[in-house]
Protein backbone atom coordinates (compact mmCIF):
# COMPACT_ATOMS: atom_id res chain seq x y z
CA UNK A 1 0.00 0.00 0.00
CA UNK A 2 2.92 2.44 0.64
CA UNK A 3 4.02 2.20 -2.84
CA UNK A 4 0.29 4.04 -3.74
CA UNK A 5 0.61 6.99 -1.13
CA UNK A 6 2.26 9.80 -3.21
CA UNK A 7 2.68 13.38 -1.62
CA UNK A 8 4.15 14.10 1.66
CA UNK A 9 3.90 10.42 3.20
CA UNK A 10 7.22 11.01 4.18
CA UNK A 11 7.17 14.43 5.44
CA UNK A 12 8.46 15.67 9.09
CA UNK A 13 5.86 18.08 9.09
CA UNK A 14 3.37 16.71 11.54
CA UNK A 15 0.50 18.60 9.86
CA UNK A 16 1.09 17.23 6.38
CA UNK A 17 -1.62 14.45 5.22
CA UNK A 18 -0.43 11.51 2.73
CA UNK A 19 -2.64 11.09 0.12
CA UNK A 20 -3.55 7.58 -2.04
CA UNK A 21 -2.67 8.60 -5.55
CA UNK A 22 -4.64 6.53 -8.27
CA UNK A 23 -3.08 5.85 -11.41
CA UNK A 24 -5.61 6.43 -13.97
CA UNK A 25 -4.54 4.45 -16.68
CA UNK A 26 -3.97 1.75 -14.32
CA UNK A 27 -4.97 -1.74 -16.11
CA UNK A 28 -5.62 -2.92 -12.89
CA UNK A 29 -8.78 -0.99 -12.73
CA UNK A 30 -9.85 -3.22 -9.48
CA UNK A 31 -6.83 -1.90 -7.59
CA UNK A 32 -8.11 1.65 -8.69
CA UNK A 33 -11.10 1.31 -6.95
CA UNK A 34 -9.71 -0.24 -4.29
CA UNK A 35 -7.16 2.76 -3.52
CA UNK A 36 -10.04 5.45 -4.74
CA UNK A 37 -12.50 3.68 -2.14
CA UNK A 38 -10.20 3.97 1.05
CA UNK A 39 -9.58 7.59 0.19
CA UNK A 40 -13.29 8.47 -0.32
CA UNK A 41 -13.72 6.92 2.92
CA UNK A 42 -10.82 7.92 4.68
CA UNK A 43 -10.65 11.78 3.60
CA UNK A 44 -12.76 12.50 0.44
CA UNK A 45 -9.05 13.91 -1.31
CA UNK A 46 -7.05 11.95 -3.49
CA UNK A 47 -3.73 12.51 -5.78
CA UNK A 48 -4.69 11.38 -10.02
CA UNK A 49 -1.88 10.58 -11.64
CA UNK A 50 -1.03 9.50 -15.95
CA UNK A 51 -4.23 10.91 -16.52
CA UNK A 52 -2.73 11.81 -20.02
CA UNK A 53 -2.68 15.94 -19.41
CA UNK A 54 1.58 16.36 -19.96
CA UNK A 55 3.59 18.81 -17.49
CA UNK A 56 4.25 21.02 -20.62
CA UNK A 57 0.89 21.41 -21.26
CA UNK A 58 -0.20 22.34 -17.54
CA UNK A 59 2.77 25.14 -17.57
CA UNK A 60 0.62 26.84 -20.34
CA UNK A 61 -2.66 26.68 -18.76
CA UNK A 62 -1.17 28.57 -15.78
CA UNK A 63 1.23 30.74 -18.01
CA UNK A 64 -1.92 31.77 -19.24
CA UNK A 65 -3.83 32.19 -16.17
CA UNK A 66 -1.33 34.23 -14.88
CA UNK A 67 -0.97 36.55 -17.94
CA UNK A 68 -4.60 37.04 -17.58
CA UNK A 69 -4.40 37.95 -13.62
CA UNK A 70 -1.58 40.37 -14.46
CA UNK A 71 -4.14 42.64 -16.57
CA UNK A 72 -5.38 46.17 -14.70
CA UNK A 73 -7.88 45.43 -12.97
CA UNK A 74 -10.09 47.55 -15.21
CA UNK A 75 -9.34 45.29 -18.40
CA UNK A 76 -10.34 42.00 -16.00
CA UNK A 77 -13.59 44.42 -14.40
CA UNK A 78 -14.78 44.49 -18.84
CA UNK A 79 -15.04 40.85 -17.75
CA UNK A 80 -16.62 40.59 -14.23
CA UNK A 81 -18.39 37.60 -14.28
CA UNK A 82 -22.40 38.00 -15.33
CA UNK A 83 -25.38 36.56 -13.99
CA UNK A 84 -24.85 33.09 -15.83
CA UNK A 85 -21.51 33.11 -13.45
CA UNK A 86 -19.12 33.45 -16.53
CA UNK A 87 -15.91 35.93 -16.38
CA UNK A 88 -14.07 37.93 -13.74
CA UNK A 89 -14.57 37.06 -10.00
CA UNK A 90 -12.50 40.17 -8.01
CA UNK A 91 -10.73 39.57 -5.20
CA UNK A 92 -13.40 39.34 -1.78
CA UNK A 93 -16.31 38.57 -4.38
CA UNK A 94 -16.74 34.70 -2.67
CA UNK A 95 -16.86 34.56 1.23
CA UNK A 96 -16.30 30.28 1.30
CA UNK A 97 -17.66 30.62 5.49
CA UNK A 98 -18.94 33.33 6.33
CA UNK A 99 -18.71 32.49 9.92
CA UNK A 100 -15.65 32.24 10.22
CA UNK A 101 -14.55 35.03 8.27
CA UNK A 102 -14.26 38.68 8.59
CA UNK A 103 -13.79 39.45 4.73
CA UNK A 104 -14.54 37.67 1.29
CA UNK A 105 -11.93 35.51 0.19
CA UNK A 106 -8.32 36.97 -0.74
CA UNK A 107 -8.25 35.13 -4.00
CA UNK A 108 -9.15 36.45 -7.35
CA UNK A 109 -11.06 34.12 -10.08
CA UNK A 110 -12.47 33.62 -13.53
CA UNK A 111 -15.06 31.60 -14.22
CA UNK A 112 -15.32 29.30 -17.59
CA UNK A 113 -18.47 27.25 -18.50
CA UNK A 114 -19.74 25.07 -21.03
CA UNK A 115 -20.01 27.17 -24.14
CA UNK A 116 -23.89 27.78 -25.27
CA UNK A 117 -24.52 29.75 -28.58
CA UNK A 118 -27.00 32.96 -27.34
CA UNK A 119 -29.77 31.57 -29.58
CA UNK A 120 -29.99 27.91 -28.27
CA UNK A 121 -33.46 27.21 -26.97
CA UNK A 122 -32.75 26.80 -23.51
CA UNK A 123 -30.63 29.94 -23.19
CA UNK A 124 -32.91 30.96 -20.21
CA UNK A 125 -31.29 27.95 -18.00
CA UNK A 126 -29.46 29.02 -15.21
CA UNK A 127 -25.73 28.54 -15.95
CA UNK A 128 -26.08 27.86 -19.22
CA UNK A 129 -24.73 30.50 -22.35
CA UNK A 130 -21.90 31.91 -24.08
CA UNK A 131 -18.49 32.63 -21.98
CA UNK A 132 -16.88 35.70 -22.03
CA UNK A 133 -13.35 35.88 -22.72
CA UNK A 134 -10.81 38.33 -23.00
CA UNK A 135 -9.71 39.91 -26.40
CA UNK A 136 -7.77 38.53 -28.95
CA UNK A 137 -5.55 41.71 -29.16
CA UNK A 138 -5.02 41.79 -25.20
CA UNK A 139 -4.14 37.73 -25.14
CA UNK A 140 -3.70 35.70 -28.26
CA UNK A 141 -4.73 32.40 -28.30
CA UNK A 142 -6.25 32.19 -24.66
CA UNK A 143 -9.58 31.37 -25.44
CA UNK A 144 -8.33 27.98 -27.56
CA UNK A 145 -5.55 27.02 -24.73
CA UNK A 146 -8.52 27.15 -22.22
CA UNK A 147 -10.90 25.45 -24.04
CA UNK A 148 -8.56 23.03 -24.90
CA UNK A 149 -7.92 22.29 -21.19
CA UNK A 150 -11.63 22.60 -20.22
CA UNK A 151 -11.97 19.42 -22.72
CA UNK A 152 -9.11 17.77 -21.21
CA UNK A 153 -10.33 18.05 -17.63
CA UNK A 154 -14.20 16.52 -18.71
CA UNK A 155 -12.40 13.83 -20.08
CA UNK A 156 -10.39 13.05 -16.66
CA UNK A 157 -13.73 13.54 -14.49
CA UNK A 158 -15.47 11.07 -16.53
CA UNK A 159 -12.51 8.60 -15.78
CA UNK A 160 -12.24 9.17 -12.35
CA UNK A 161 -15.87 8.85 -12.11
CA UNK A 162 -16.25 5.58 -13.52
CA UNK A 163 -14.17 4.26 -10.94
CA UNK A 164 -16.38 6.02 -8.38
CA UNK A 165 -18.91 4.27 -10.09
CA UNK A 166 -17.64 1.04 -9.50
CA UNK A 167 -16.92 1.87 -6.28
CA UNK A 168 -20.35 2.32 -4.88
CA UNK A 169 -21.98 -1.26 -6.85
CA UNK A 170 -22.87 1.23 -10.03
CA UNK A 171 -22.30 0.21 -13.16
CA UNK A 172 -18.58 1.60 -14.82
CA UNK A 173 -20.89 4.11 -16.67
CA UNK A 174 -23.30 5.40 -14.45
CA UNK A 175 -22.34 9.00 -14.34
CA UNK A 176 -21.87 8.92 -18.03
CA UNK A 177 -25.51 9.46 -18.58
CA UNK A 178 -26.94 12.35 -20.17
CA UNK A 179 -28.11 13.80 -17.01
CA UNK A 180 -25.23 13.25 -15.47
CA UNK A 181 -21.50 13.91 -16.80
CA UNK A 182 -22.72 12.90 -20.42
CA UNK A 183 -23.83 16.72 -20.62
CA UNK A 184 -23.08 18.26 -17.69
CA UNK A 185 -22.92 21.57 -15.96
CA UNK A 186 -19.07 21.91 -16.17
CA UNK A 187 -16.70 24.93 -15.21
CA UNK A 188 -13.53 25.93 -15.37
CA UNK A 189 -12.32 28.17 -12.35
CA UNK A 190 -8.78 29.74 -12.82
CA UNK A 191 -7.69 31.39 -9.08
CA UNK A 192 -4.80 33.97 -7.95
CA UNK A 193 -4.11 34.14 -4.74
CA UNK A 194 -2.60 37.23 -3.95
CA UNK A 195 0.01 37.40 -1.06
CA UNK A 196 -2.07 38.27 1.56
CA UNK A 197 -1.46 36.07 4.92
CA UNK A 198 -3.82 34.10 5.93
CA UNK A 199 -4.47 34.35 10.16
CA UNK A 200 -7.07 31.96 10.68
CA UNK A 201 -7.80 33.34 14.30
CA UNK A 202 -8.48 36.49 13.00
CA UNK A 203 -10.80 35.09 10.01
CA UNK A 204 -8.73 36.23 7.18
CA UNK A 205 -8.11 33.20 4.46
CA UNK A 206 -7.00 32.58 1.01
CA UNK A 207 -10.16 30.68 0.62
CA UNK A 208 -12.44 30.34 3.87
CA UNK A 209 -13.48 26.53 4.69
CA UNK A 210 -16.32 24.75 2.51
CA UNK A 211 -16.93 21.77 0.70
CA UNK A 212 -17.29 21.89 -3.02
CA UNK A 213 -21.18 22.01 -4.41
CA UNK A 214 -20.65 19.18 -7.23
CA UNK A 215 -20.02 15.67 -7.79
CA UNK A 216 -16.22 16.03 -8.16
CA UNK A 217 -13.42 18.58 -8.15
CA UNK A 218 -10.12 18.58 -10.19
CA UNK A 219 -7.70 20.64 -8.46
CA UNK A 220 -3.96 21.68 -10.48
CA UNK A 221 -1.97 23.90 -8.08
CA UNK A 222 1.24 25.16 -8.33
CA UNK A 223 3.94 24.51 -5.98
CA UNK A 224 2.67 27.10 -2.95
CA UNK A 225 1.30 24.82 -0.02
CA UNK A 226 -2.08 26.03 1.15
CA UNK A 227 -4.55 23.89 0.76
CA UNK A 228 -5.94 22.60 4.09
CA UNK A 229 -8.40 19.65 4.64
CA UNK A 230 -10.08 18.67 7.56
CA UNK A 231 -11.01 14.80 8.00
CA UNK A 232 -14.15 15.03 9.89
CA UNK A 233 -16.04 17.72 9.35
CA UNK A 234 -18.11 16.97 13.02
CA UNK A 235 -14.69 17.20 15.22
CA UNK A 236 -14.52 19.84 17.83
CA UNK A 237 -12.55 21.54 17.10
CA UNK A 238 -11.41 21.02 13.67
CA UNK A 239 -8.22 19.33 12.91
CA UNK A 240 -6.71 21.07 9.61
CA UNK A 241 -3.97 19.11 7.69
CA UNK A 242 -2.06 20.54 4.51
CA UNK A 243 -2.06 18.75 1.29
CA UNK A 244 1.04 19.51 -0.89
CA UNK A 245 0.74 19.96 -4.00
CA UNK A 246 1.87 17.05 -6.35
CA UNK A 247 3.72 17.93 -9.35
CA UNK A 248 2.34 16.54 -12.51
CA UNK A 249 -0.75 15.07 -10.75
CA UNK A 250 -4.33 16.42 -9.96
CA UNK A 251 -5.51 16.89 -6.32
CA UNK A 252 -8.93 15.26 -6.84
CA UNK A 253 -11.51 15.76 -4.04
CA UNK A 254 -15.69 15.13 -3.81
CA UNK A 255 -18.55 17.34 -3.94
CA UNK A 256 -21.68 17.85 -1.74
CA UNK A 257 -23.85 15.80 -5.00
CA UNK A 258 -22.08 12.78 -4.51
CA UNK A 259 -22.46 12.83 -0.53
CA UNK A 260 -26.21 13.28 -0.92
CA UNK A 261 -26.43 10.64 -3.82
CA UNK A 262 -24.43 8.39 -1.92
CA UNK A 263 -26.31 8.68 1.33
CA UNK A 264 -23.34 9.75 3.36
CA UNK A 265 -21.71 6.95 2.58
CA UNK A 266 -18.79 8.88 0.44
CA UNK A 267 -18.82 12.41 2.50
CA UNK A 268 -17.36 15.65 1.06
CA UNK A 269 -14.63 17.39 2.49
CA UNK A 270 -13.95 20.46 4.32
CA UNK A 271 -10.99 22.69 2.67
CA UNK A 272 -9.71 25.72 2.83
CA UNK A 273 -6.60 28.04 1.49
CA UNK A 274 -4.25 29.25 4.32
CA UNK A 275 -1.22 31.12 2.71
CA UNK A 276 2.08 32.69 4.70
CA UNK A 277 2.49 35.45 1.79
CA UNK A 278 3.19 34.03 -0.90
CA UNK A 279 1.35 34.29 -4.15
CA UNK A 280 -0.28 31.38 -5.35
CA UNK A 281 -2.03 30.20 -8.17
CA UNK A 282 -4.16 26.85 -8.39
CA UNK A 283 -6.94 25.88 -11.41
CA UNK A 284 -10.13 24.17 -10.04
CA UNK A 285 -12.56 22.31 -12.64
CA UNK A 286 -15.90 21.42 -11.07
CA UNK A 287 -17.10 18.65 -12.55
CA UNK A 288 -21.01 18.36 -11.72
CA UNK A 289 -24.42 16.79 -13.09
CA UNK A 290 -26.45 18.12 -15.58
CA UNK A 291 -28.72 20.39 -15.39
CA UNK A 292 -31.88 18.60 -14.62
CA UNK A 293 -30.11 15.66 -13.04
CA UNK A 294 -32.10 15.04 -9.82
CA UNK A 295 -29.67 14.49 -6.95
CA UNK A 296 -31.37 11.91 -4.79
CA UNK A 297 -29.97 9.11 -2.73
CA UNK A 298 -29.03 5.89 -5.16
CA UNK A 299 -31.04 2.57 -4.37
CA UNK A 300 -27.45 1.14 -3.74
CA UNK A 301 -26.87 3.65 -0.71
CA UNK A 302 -30.03 3.27 1.31
CA UNK A 303 -31.77 0.54 2.94
CA UNK A 304 -35.26 0.16 5.31
CA UNK A 305 -32.53 1.04 8.59
CA UNK A 306 -31.11 3.51 6.42
CA UNK A 307 -33.32 5.67 4.62
CA UNK A 308 -32.34 9.09 2.11
CA UNK A 309 -31.01 11.64 4.37
CA UNK A 310 -31.60 14.38 1.84
CA UNK A 311 -34.48 15.34 -0.03
CA UNK A 312 -34.09 15.52 -3.90
CA UNK A 313 -33.03 18.52 -5.64
CA UNK A 314 -31.99 19.54 -8.99
CA UNK A 315 -28.50 19.98 -9.39
CA UNK A 316 -29.32 23.37 -11.59
CA UNK A 317 -31.55 24.72 -8.27
CA UNK A 318 -28.80 23.90 -5.73
CA UNK A 319 -25.90 25.27 -7.61
CA UNK A 320 -28.16 28.13 -7.78
CA UNK A 321 -28.72 27.92 -4.27
CA UNK A 322 -25.07 27.62 -3.33
CA UNK A 323 -23.69 30.39 -5.77
CA UNK A 324 -25.87 32.85 -4.29
CA UNK A 325 -24.94 32.09 -0.58
CA UNK A 326 -21.62 32.29 -1.18
CA UNK A 327 -21.27 35.14 -3.73
CA UNK A 328 -21.21 39.18 -4.14
CA UNK A 329 -24.80 40.47 -5.03
CA UNK A 330 -23.47 41.56 -8.89
CA UNK A 331 -25.54 44.77 -7.87
CA UNK A 332 -22.47 45.89 -5.53
CA UNK A 333 -20.57 46.33 -8.63
CA UNK A 334 -22.67 48.82 -10.40
CA UNK A 335 -20.90 51.90 -11.29
CA UNK A 336 -17.58 49.88 -11.00
CA UNK A 337 -16.47 48.74 -13.99
CA UNK A 338 -14.45 51.37 -15.29
CA UNK A 339 -12.09 52.00 -11.51
CA UNK A 340 -8.92 51.96 -12.29
C1 LIG B 1 -12.12 25.82 -4.65
C2 LIG B 1 -10.95 25.44 -3.83
C3 LIG B 1 -8.58 25.32 -3.53
C4 LIG B 1 -7.32 25.88 -4.07
O1 LIG B 1 -11.94 26.64 -5.57
O2 LIG B 1 -13.22 25.32 -4.39
O3 LIG B 1 -11.14 24.78 -2.85
O4 LIG B 1 -6.26 25.32 -3.77
N1 LIG B 1 -9.72 25.79 -4.22
O5 LIG B 1 -7.35 26.90 -4.78
NI1 LIG C 1 -13.07 23.91 -2.93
Amino acid sequence: MAATVCGAATSAEANMTALNCISISDPDIQKSVSLLKQACLDSGFFYVINHGISEEFMNEVFFRSRKFFDLPLHKKMELLRNEKHRGYTPTLDETLDPENQVHGDFKEGYYIGVEVPEDDPDIEKPFYGPNQWPSEDILPGWRQIMEQYQKEALRVSREIAKIIALALDLDADFFDKPQMLGVPIATLRLLHYEGKVSNPASGIYGCGAHSDFGLITILATDDVAGLQICKDKDAKPRIWEYVAPLKGGFIVNLGDMLERLSNDVFRSTLHRVVLDGQERYSIAFFADPNHECLVECLPSCTSEMNPPKYPPITCAAYMCQRYNDTHLDLSSYVGQETRK
